[in-house]
């Protein structure tokens, strides 16, 4: 206990610049003056000592956000063109979803699911009809949303397809991306997410996106329970398959007899144009996934979405999480809803999504050799030299007042909140231009 004590006492804390001893931190919290911020340096510093070196941020601290812009802790604002990987597509901190949060949040937070609260019910009404499913199953994040669908599918492919115990199959597609879980990963094509982490799930199995042929040839094993894919890959570089291609899977799995799950987490909710991206084929997939936007980033909200005949092959006790379907998530997720709606995002994600592809072509090919995406899901693609890559365009982007991250090497994706104007996109633009302009 005393060495706990002493060790503790021997730790750093940082205040502005200064890094003081844990001895003394008292002293100098309570001498701090009111007006003294943590400098940026001090956030990556901290951070970087007592966190996990799992994620490799770009330098820049933020401490506030309202709308399509963040700020740093020294004050400077930015354009975020990251929007928290879409889950901020209502823009940061909407103030009807912050009042949702807080009016809830006075009330009732957490029952867990061992009883009924009077919430859960009326969002389940409301996303099942506006989705047009018969049910939904609530979750937390993204990935927990794919582990469900991964269940529902195993689970219908023994009690109603009638596939041999334990013999499902569910097929991905290269280049997926759906989080970090061992089925997750198991999954993944990008060792950067597998290597180092097996074994691995059995009974998946992995072919070519944007390939109906591959699809087609794996679907005549007759144990294959479901199809899993993205409408667009999002984390593989904004990867836009060929008109039709939804529609093929629809057709495939249908004649098939196999489950089609959409993983619409990134590029649902009016991300891509439409309230899902299925929409821009008009396909309906057998099971949704939806997470990030579910919650306009105030909190982790994720669902599946499905029919009975596979929703309710799940019985009590068989699947759950302590958080799901709590009372706070649901109201959350009712007001981020109803901000897409009111405030016609999928229309704007169009208009602007137009517009900013159109301005990002005006860019030298020798700079950018690609600009791709649909509605407000876009990338670009920079020619990498020695003194241009990717990352290094993040660093001067950030300078001129942007955020975005690399994903994939040579591949910027650009996907600022769906709130965003049109006199915003050509400030942005400018922006981009001057800076690739400056390589
Ligand atoms: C398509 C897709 N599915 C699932 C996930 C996982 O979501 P989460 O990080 O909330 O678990 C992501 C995250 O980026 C994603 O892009």
């Amino acid at each position: 206990m005393l060495s706990k004590l002493i060790q503790r006492r021997t730790l750093g804390v940082f205040y502005g610049n200064v890094k003081v001893s844990m001895s003394s931190a008292t002293t100098a919290a309570t001498e701090k003056p009111a007006d003294e911020a943590l400098s940026s340096e001090c956030v990556f510093e901290r951070e970087s000592k007592y966190g996990a070196h799992n994620y490799h941020p770009l330098p820049v601290a933020l401490e506030r956000g309202k709308g399509v812009y963040v700020w740093d802790v020294e004050g400077r604002r930015y354009f975020d063109f990251l929007s928290a990987y879409s889950a901020v597509n209502q823009g940061h901190c909407h103030p009807k979803i912050l009042n949702a949060l807080k009016a809830q949040a006075d009330k009732l937070t957490l029952t867990s699911r061992a009883f009924y609260n009077d919430v859960l019910g009326e969002y389940e009404e409301y996303v099942t009809k506006l989705f047009g499913y018969n049910k939904v199953l609530p979750m937390n994040t993204g990935v927990e949303g794919g582990e469900t669908a991964c269940k529902l599918a195993r689970k219908w492919a023994y009690t109603v397809k009638g596939i041999p115990k334990y013999k499902a199959q569910i097929i991905f597609a290269a280049g997926n991306f759906w989080g970090r879980t061992m089925s997750a990963i198991s999954s993944s094509t990008d060792p950067s997410s597998y290597e180092g982490f097996g074994p691995f799930m059995p009974g998946f199995k992995i072919i070519p996106y944007n390939d109906l042929p591959a699809l087609e040839r794996a679907l005549q094993d007759p144990n294959v329970a479901a199809f899993m894919v993205e409408p667009i890959q999002g984390e593989a570089g904004v990867i836009v398959p060929d008109d039709g291609y939804l529609t093929g899977v629809r057709q495939l799995c249908t004649a098939h007899n196999v489950l089609f799950i959409a993983d619409e987490v990134q590029t649902g909710l009016a991300r891509t144009g439409k309230m899902l991206a299925v929409d821009h084929e008009n396909v309906r997939p057998d099971i949704v996934i939806l997470g990030k936007a579910l919650s306009g980033g105030v909190y982790p909200v994720s669902a599946v979405l499905c029919d009975d005949e596979v929703m309710l092959t799940i019985k009590p006790g068989e699947h759950g999480s302590t958080y799901g379907g709590n009372p706070l998530a649901c109201r959350v997720a009712m007001a981020s809803l109803e901000v897409i709606e009111e405030e016609k995002l999928a229309e704007n994600a169009t208009a602007m999504g137009e517009l900013l592809r159109a301005e990002l072509m005006k860019t030298p090919s020798d700079i950018v050799t690609a600009v791709r995406g649909k509605g407000l899901l876009n990338a670009i693609v920079i020619k990498e030299s020695k003194d241009c890559d990717a990352w290094k365009v993040c660093l001067r982007l950030r300078d001129n007042g942007l955020l975005a991250k690399p994903t994939h090497g040579d591949i910027i994706r650009l996907a600022p909140p769906l709130t965003i104007k049109e006199d915003e996109i050509r400030e942005c633009t400018e922006i981009i231009h001057k800076t690739l302009l400056s390589f």
